[in-house]
């Protein structure tokens, strides 16, 4: 099937209304791109032309969920286990631990975990310390079909291409010729909910956490989004608590509330204690 005509201007509504809906920027570099992907997903709910497409997505109060499957055929899925451990690893040993010593049940929230490796990689590292039950772990996405993979337990092969994978890779992991499945025990340890960042509401009532990843997201973002969004995320950490952002990102130009700390070669951002 050949892709619909997206003028310029039919491009500018539909980009602005992904935008305010998800959060995601497309720039007109990215016209050819937008027109495959809601030319596929027009001709699936049987629209000829993306402008009337954009109507009933704008206007039809029965457009939930269609909505819901143009963003799952919209987000980038992009992750695998074990993708930036380094961070993983220091939450784990410098903060969790020492909130575990003291007596609390550190509450931990990965906000947009894709199909789950990210939360399962860091349930691997809690439960070789035997300290998953003593931690809250929350996981949540905009897409409906990444958190169907993440709770099936399932995962592509390719989402175990850090190479050479950690030694814990081989007792949580298990590797058939087309997936690799976790450790049932991991993914039930936590807690998966389907959450759009942009929505204030809902990210406030997730209650307060200790630390939040928000991973490899804000990049798809335009600065003003992102900073809305980290400033909703950091109202929802406690006093002291931690935002974990992709190593090639940066809150630096930002200004936010939230300071930036070096721990064990690692930049994290930190919420002030009073
Ligand atoms: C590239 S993946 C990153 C996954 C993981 N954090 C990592 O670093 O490997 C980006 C994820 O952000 C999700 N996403 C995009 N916009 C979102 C939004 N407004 N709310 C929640 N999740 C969103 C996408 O569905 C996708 O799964």
């Amino acid at each position: 099937m050949s892709d619909l005509t997206l003028t310029p201007n039919v491009f500018a509504i539909w980009s602005s209304l992904i935008e305010e809906r998800v959060g995601l920027c497309y720039g007109l570099g990215d016209k050819d791109l937008l027109a495959s992907k809601l030319s596929a997903r027009a001709a699936e709910t049987g629209f000829d032309s993306l402008l009337d497409y954009y109507y009933f997505l704008r206007y039809d109060s029965d457009s939930e969920r269609e909505l819901e499957l143009l963003i799952d055929s919209l987000v980038v899925n992009e992750t695998y286990f074990f993708r930036e451990l380094a961070p993983l690893e220091v939450l784990v040993s410098r903060f969790i631990v020492p909130l575990i010593e003291a007596g609390k049940t550190p509450r931990v929230w990965c906000a947009a975990c894709s199909t789950g490796e990210e939360p399962l990689t860091l349930a691997m590292l809690l439960a070789e310390q035997g300290l998953l039950r003593k931690v809250e772990l929350v996981a949540s996405d905009i897409s409906g079909a990444a958190l169907d993979r993440a709770r099936a337990g399932a995962h592509r092969r390719r989402s175990l291409r850090s190479v050479p994978p950690p030694a814990l890779a081989a007792k949580w992991l298990e590797v058939s010729e087309d997936a690799v499945w976790i450790h049932p025990s991991l993914r039930r340890a936590v807690e998966w909910r389907r959450l759009n960042i942009l929505d204030k509401q809902a990210v406030s009532a997730l209650g307060t956490f200790d630390i939040i990843l928000c991973r490899n997201v804000l990049i798809y973002f335009r600065d003003v989004t992102a900073v809305r969004v980290v400033n909703d995320l950091a109202a929802q950490l406690c006093p002291g608590g931690l935002l974990s952002i992709g190593i090639s990102e940066s809150l630096a130009r930002f200004g936010t509330a939230l300071s930036c700390e070096e721990v064990g070669g690692v930049f994290l951002y930190r919420k002030a204690e009073k």
